[in-house]
């Protein structure tokens, strides 16, 4: 299910107020990306700044946004010449159409269950022509970034109205495995009660990440641990990963012993090569 803070109009309104475009180091990392592929799919792409940002700039390829959350994509579709598909990526059924899949803005971290990531990597790889990549991001766990999400960090907006909004967040501990849980508040003196939305994340460390793009045909070609490019060390804030789309694994046996240490079956996802 969607987090309420992402089908919920007015919260929808309030993510690029607090998430503007001009700040955001990955955009700088991401647009090079986009503008060098003739077709890309953002997944997750929210309110579709990343999309809107490259055709403003000048590209004049096949731009597509795919998000389940409707009030995220109704903000995105003010923009008519890029396609808005409303939905999830296991949902959709993309052959081989992009150069390039990008999830963006740690949206590679709601996808929490074995099934569900390998279902939605299996269909990025479908989606992709062969030898296209896929670049996204997540958050290292050795960070353990949440222990930041605290009310004492809370962080104030002003809202399109006028509006003063506080934005805080609370994490369930403790911390089950490498699923964060937390509640996002937002309350401002103009609104009659607060609005609350729940969410959990997963932070997959680097090994288990290799080993789900293994096992979906998916070859790590760069690896960073940070948007100014720097190398992904022990301690970097951000796993960024682009993987290209290879030939699917022949058989099991290559990977099976190493998923050990993941929960949930592991099957090869079908398709062509
Ligand atoms: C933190 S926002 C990121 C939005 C945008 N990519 C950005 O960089 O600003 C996460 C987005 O992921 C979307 N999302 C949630 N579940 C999803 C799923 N299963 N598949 C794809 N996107 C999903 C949410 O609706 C939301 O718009």
């Amino acid at each position: 299910m969607v987090d309420h803070q992402f089908s919920e109009p007015t919260l929808a309104a309030l993510y690029d107020v607090l998430h503007p475009s001009e700040a955001r180091a990955d955009f700088a990392f991401y647009l090079p990306l986009v503008m060098a592929a003739p077709a890309v799919l953002d997944v997750g792409c929210g309110t579709g700044e990343l999309l809107r940002l490259a055709r403003q700039r000048g590209h004049r390829g096949h731009l597509c946004g795919l998000d389940p959350a409707d009030a995220m994509l109704d903000r995105a579709r003010r923009r008519s010449d890029i396609e808005w598909v409303l939905g999830e990526m296991g949902s959709v059924d993309w052959d081989r159409q992009f150069d390039l899949v990008v999830m963006t803005g740690h949206a590679f971290q709601v996808l929490t269950g074995d099934e569900q990531l390998h279902e939605a990597l299996a269909a990025v790889r479908a989606a992709l022509l062969r030898g296209g990549r896929f670049a996204f991001e997540t958050r290292n766990p050795v960070v353990r970034e949440w222990e930041e999400w605290v009310p004492a960090n809370a962080v104030l907006v002003t809202d399109s109205a006028g509006a003063v909004v506080r934005m805080a967040h609370q994490v369930e501990l403790p911390v089950q495995g490498d699923l964060v849980s937390f509640t996002t508040t937002y309350s401002s003196p103009d609104w009659e009660r607060p609005r609350y939305s729940s969410s959990t994340l997963r932070f997959l460390d680097a090994s288990a990440l290799s080993l789900f793009l293994a096992g979906a045909g998916l070859e790590i070609e760069q690896q960073y641990g940070d948007w100014d490019g720097a190398p992904l060390g022990a301690g970097s804030p951000e796993i960024i990963t682009v993987a290209r789309r290879v030939a699917l694994p022949l058989c099991r046996n290559s990977t099976q012993p190493a998923m050990s240490n993941l929960s949930g079956s592991w099957s090869a996802p079908p398709g062509p090569t």
